[in-house]
């Protein structure tokens, strides 16, 4: 797998009003989903995407709980940096707050706390990420629609809308945390105002793309699992498919020193260097496992 120059930015601060009082003291993106910090997922699906260059937003309060987990990404080849963002004040922020970080490239966005899995993503992410001009965004079929962002289509399948939160959705297509943009992202998310609910919403953003034609909306196949993690029941169901998934399959999901290895990005060496801070973990031992197997996909 090649890796390209497209930049990632996971967006990790937000309220987490919905899990609190747990958030009261810690960041909803570094709760445990089964095994592994719930950011292990995001960053681990853009990586995916072949990105080595990240920024992530975090709440100021959190800044340095984020720092001792992941450092400045070395450990898993790749390159992080951190911004803050004050107050949380909508998605599309990610991007003013990132505009020095993005610089002239492309950009991804992930957030903090959406899960992703299934057999064909990685291959569906590559492809989003190589394209130079424009917007992909993917949309999947969920029975609580009116939670997101949702996809209106015309009788011949093509995006004529995307409407947020609305209250009687016209179909059950909704968008998911995932959006890869063209630099412009950075220009048009300046022209975006503050919604009735205060925020700079990405479905602004998203529209504007469209209304220029140059919004790819992918829809997931039922195939690929997308779960946001941000309540009670998603983040205990998130864990417990992990959990049954690495119970039943040789593979963990989500491990980025894992990915770093298979994408070539660190040798066998460094991964074994790695190993001394488990101290014979499960984890360890499956990073151990590795070396030793030299499993391809
Ligand atoms: P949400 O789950 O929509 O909002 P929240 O995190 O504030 O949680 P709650 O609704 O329970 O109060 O946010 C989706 C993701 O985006 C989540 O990972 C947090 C992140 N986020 C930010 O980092 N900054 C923001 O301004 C917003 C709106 C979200």
């Amino acid at each position: 797998m090649e890796d390209n120059c497209r930049k990632g930015i996971i967006l990790a601060g937000g309220k987490g009003t919905r899990l609190s009082p747990v958030t009261f003291g810690v960041s909803k993106q570094l709760l445990p989903l089964y095994n592994k910090p719930a950011i292990y997922y995001p960053l681990s699906t853009l990586m995916l995407s072949g990105i080595r260059n990240f920024l992530i937003i975090v709440n100021p309060k959190d800044l340095n709980n984020f720092k001792s987990l992941l450092g400045n990404g070395e450990q898993f080849g790749i390159e992080i940096s951190y911004a803050e963002q004050s107050s949380p004040d909508g998605i599309a922020q990610a991007f003013t707050i990132g505009e020095k970080f993005i610089g002239d490239s492309n950009v991804a966005l992930i957030l903090g706390d959406n899960f992703f899995y299934g057999n064909s993503l990685s291959k569906d992410l590559l492809k989003a990420s190589k394209k130079n001009k424009g917007a992909t965004i993917f949309a999947c079929e969920v029975k609580d629609p009116e939670r997101y962002g949702v996809v209106d289509f015309d009788k011949d399948l093509k995006v004529k809308s995307i409407i947020e939160k609305p209250k009687n959705p016209l179909t059950n297509f909704a968008v998911t945390g995932l959006y890869f943009y063209d630099n412009n992202v950075i220009e048009y998310s300046k022209k975006l105002k503050p919604s009735k609910r205060g925020e700079l919403e990405i479905t602004d953003l998203n529209m504007i793309y469209l209304k220029k034609g140059e919004l790819e909306v992918n829809l997931f196949a039922r195939a690929i699992i997308w779960l946001d993690t941000g309540t009670f029941d998603s983040l205990y169901e998130a864990g417990a498919l992990v959990k049954s998934i690495e119970n039943k399959q040789i593979f963990k999901i989500g491990c980025p020193e894992e990915i770093s290895w298979r994408m070539g990005w660190i040798n066998s060496d460094q991964l074994n260097s790695l190993l001394i801070k488990y101290k014979n973990n499960e984890y360890g031992n499956y990073l151990k496992n590795l070396i030793q197997s030299k499993n391809m996909f």
